[in-house]
């Protein structure tokens, strides 16, 4: 694959902040118009990594490109290329979502500037709401408020950091809507998020801990490629039986979801050995299931180590 064909190809990127290694030899590479989903949790680098993306800072080491772009010397090109959601963005909460638009435009010193407002309004469904007050939307609205801000100047890739942090499920639905519509007209995006189901709505995703790559691929295939195995059993005292499983030798998780538990580990023997005895228990139901992302990314994140 080519420049042609991925939107972002980068290698070795690493970023140290003191004695911190905040991202670590990683790797990444994202094809044109696919969603790519970036999860890990805080403080896993993937800020850092965003921010390297778009030239906003420099890496230590690593090359590439991004948008065919050399992500070290042509961060002047990048930039007028991507669209760039914070974490944690705001908005002027006095000001309408048309002004708000405008006054961003003008920070950019677009010289098409009511021109790219109005398109941005109509691109986005906002333009019937144009002259309401961004301190009076809903959370929905806002994020797509700042969704239309930082799309003023077109751009061919949106960096998304954690968008939906906060939002009810409706309204995020509805943005994972726009972000889904946005690919089907060819814009690449990457979307940081918490949220497992979120995870599930990109084409491919990439998992990282403590500044390493630890998975990337398909869901199915980060799945697939975790090697873990999950069992859940239906009993009336999961606490109980929960108690008696933990620590047990191939059994590194153990979650109650509701009536149940899922239980899971890597070593498939040493799991179904440690779960034999229990499997006779009368009033309990075990199935082996299919594992959970939630349950990948917890047992990546417990096998991986920090660099300091
Ligand atoms: N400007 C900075 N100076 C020092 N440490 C930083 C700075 N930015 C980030 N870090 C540290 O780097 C690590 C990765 O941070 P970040 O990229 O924000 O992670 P994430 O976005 O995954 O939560 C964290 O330990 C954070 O405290
Ligand atoms: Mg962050």
């Amino acid at each position: 694959m080519n420049n042609a064909t991925l939107a972002i190809d980068v290698t070795g990127l690493v970023k140290r902040f003191g004695d911190l290694v905040a991202v670590n030899n990683l790797a990444l590479q994202v094809r044109r118009g696919e969603i790519y989903g970036f999860l890990g949790p805080n403080g896993s680098g993937k800020t850092t990594t965003i921010r390297m993306l778009c030239g906003l800072l420099t890496p230590d080491g690593g090359s590439g490109t991004c948008l065919g772009y050399d992500v070290i010397r042509e961060t002047r090109q990048i930039k007028r290329q991507v669209g760039y959601m914070t974490q944690r963005f705001s908005l002027y909460e006095d000001l309408t979502i048309r002004e708000n638009l405008d006054f961003t435009a003008r920070i950019y010193g677009m010289d098409n500037r009511n021109e790219a407002v109005e398109r941005s309004l109509e691109r986005l469904g906002l333009a019937d709401r144009q002259k309401q007050l961004a301190g009076t939307l809903s959370g929905g609205w806002k994020q797509r408020l700042a969704l239309a801000a930082c799309m003023l100047h077109e751009p061919q890739l949106l960096l998304l950091d954690e968008p939906t942090a906060g939002v009810d499920p409706k309204a995020r639905r509805d943005f994972w809507d726009e972000i889904h519509r946005l690919a089907g007209e060819g814009i690449t995006v990457l979307v940081s998020t918490h949220y497992m189901d979120e995870a599930e709505r990109c084409h491919r995703l990439a998992y990282i801990a403590y500044g390493h790559l630890l998975a990337q691929g398909t869901v199915a295939e980060v799945v697939e490629n975790s090697g873990i195995v999950t069992w859940m059993v239906e009993c009336s005292d999961v606490y109980v039986l929960g108690a008696q499983l933990r620590g047990l030798p191939g059994i590194s998780q153990v979650v109650p979801f509701g009536n149940a538990l899922h239980v899971s580990g890597t070593d498939k023997d040493l799991l179904e050995q440690s779960i034999s005895p229990f499997r006779e228990q009368p009033g309990c139901r075990w199935a082996p299931i299919q594992p959970g992302l939630e349950d990948v990314f917890i047992q990546m994140m417990e096998g991986a180590k920090p660099n300091v």
